[in-house]
């Protein structure tokens, strides 16, 4: 069965596609149609200026239910609210930036606004418009923002725009947004074994600043904690990543999964603020960034000159907190921590012992040990693991891609369970 194949009566599920006032909203009938092929019971909510663009009666045909864009219609059934709490999707294709700023400020001024501050559903914004309009600070800030609140993107694409000009802006294909909102329903629906946990990651490399310019920082390109990330999403959790440094390609492809929530953080201390906000009611904790151990003791207000500080340069450094080992000795009943150590071992033996000291030291439940190097563990697609409990016994091991180590990892954690 393909993803965009028709679900058996039982995972119907209600989705609201809404439609803003683009001229890509004519391929917005092509969303609705994939949605009600897949099975769905598909309610569409145009914005007024949307219906300047494709017309009521086409999408009453073929959505196959009544559309209205009015608060004023159906008060009595409060079609207001009503909407947003029955929905289980919810996907607005095209997003103009006007709708954009509407839902980061949280307004409610027609029936999309009301239906989406009503709905608890993972919302999904197809963002389609000029280059210049999705380049804007003010857009860059409010994607941002709704990204930060778990709301997912998908695209804009880069491509040939409706007054010629060419770039980013032009919607995504109705068949990448339809696969994409399949993706986010079968999260909550599947039976993913992760369905109903609330999974917090770590990942990439914290940096210390020294002086405004300058900091200390280390070799993780975050790639083995996004892979974590994704597999956890993959199977059904409520994910969010608090993201250190990661490498380019890394944060792109972590900005491009669909309903996965991005925190980023630069220092040690601002990751154990935000890993301790993130994990408070999470049932997993996986710390794969790479903390440093040490922060400078003073960050020079000014950029270290070498005319004050000579031919030879001393750091005063003090330690970071622990945020593994503190988060293991918080022992919230119900949640599972999950430790990474990368180790310049020479062989598994010494590996293990090295691992079996700091888990001992650092209370995990599990920790996932590999081998690095000068060059070997960083920035590589695949990863070669052992894992060992609390106790330091070996429960597993993996080799392969680091998404197949990822999803190594969580088979362990729900065996641990
Ligand atoms: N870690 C952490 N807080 C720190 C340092 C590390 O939470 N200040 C976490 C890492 O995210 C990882 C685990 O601890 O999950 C092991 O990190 P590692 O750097 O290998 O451990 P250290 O305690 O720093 O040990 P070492 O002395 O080998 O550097």
């Amino acid at each position: 069965m393909t993803t965009q194949d028709a679900v058996p009566g039982a995972h119907r599920r209600t989705v609201v596609v809404g439609i803003t006032g683009g001229i890509a909203a004519y391929k917005a009938v092509g969303v609705v149609r994939g949605f009600v092929r897949a099975g769905h019971d598909v309610h569409v909510v145009p914005t007024e200026s949307a219906l300047r663009f494709v017309g009521l009666p086409t999408l009453e045909a073929i959505s196959r239910n009544p559309v209205t864009t009015s608060l004023y219609d159906g008060v009595a059934e409060v079609r207001h609210v009503a909407l947003g709490q029955r929905a289980d999707l919810i996907v607005v294709a095209p997003t103009t930036a006007n709708t954009l700023a509407k839902l980061a400020a949280g307004l409610s001024d027609d029936l999309l606004g009301t239906t989406i501050l009503a709905s608890r559903a993972p919302v999904l914004l197809a963002p389609a418009m000029h280059t210049e309009m999705w380049q804007h600070p003010a857009t860059t800030a409010n994607v941002a923002l709704l990204r930060s609140r778990g709301v997912a993107c998908i695209g804009p694409e880069t491509g040939a725009l409706t007054g010629g000009d060419e770039g980013p802006g032009r919607m995504s294909e109705p068949e990448d947004i339809v696969a994409a909102g399949l993706a986010l329903l079968q999260g909550r629906d599947s039976a993913g074994d992760l369905r109903g946990d609330r999974v917090v990651v770590s990942a990439g490399g914290t940096r210390e600043p020294l002086d405004p310019v300058r900091f200390l920082g280390n070799r993780s390109s975050g790639r083995q904690g996004l892979a974590v990330a994704q597999a956890a999403v993959a199977r059904g959790a409520e994910v969010v990543l608090v993201a250190a440094h990661l490498e380019a390609d890394v944060a792109a492809e972590a900005a491009g999964v669909v309903g996965l929530r991005v925190v980023p953080v630069g220092t040690a201390a601002e990751l154990a603020t935000a890993m301790d906000a993130a994990a408070k009611e999470a049932s997993v904790v996986v710390m794969a960034a790479a903390v440093a151990d040490y922060r400078a003791a003073e960050i020079a207000e000014r950029k270290i000159k070498k005319e004050d500080t000579g031919d030879e340069l001393t750091l005063r450094l003090v330690r970071n907190p622990d945020v593994l080992a503190g988060l293991a000795e918080a022992a919230v009943p119900g949640r599972l921590i999950v430790g990474f150590a990368a180790e310049t071992a020479s062989d598994r033996d010494e590996l293990l012992a090295l691992g079996r000291a700091k888990i001992a030291r650092k209370g995990a439940d599990l920790l996932v040990l590999n081998r690095v190097g000068w060059t070997d563990g960083f920035g590589t697609p695949d990863n070669e693991v052992v894992v060992i409990d609390r106790e330091g016994e070996l429960v597993g091991e993996a080799a392969g891609s680091k998404r197949a180590v990822a999803d190594r990892v969580l088979d362990l954690v729900l065996a641990r369970r």
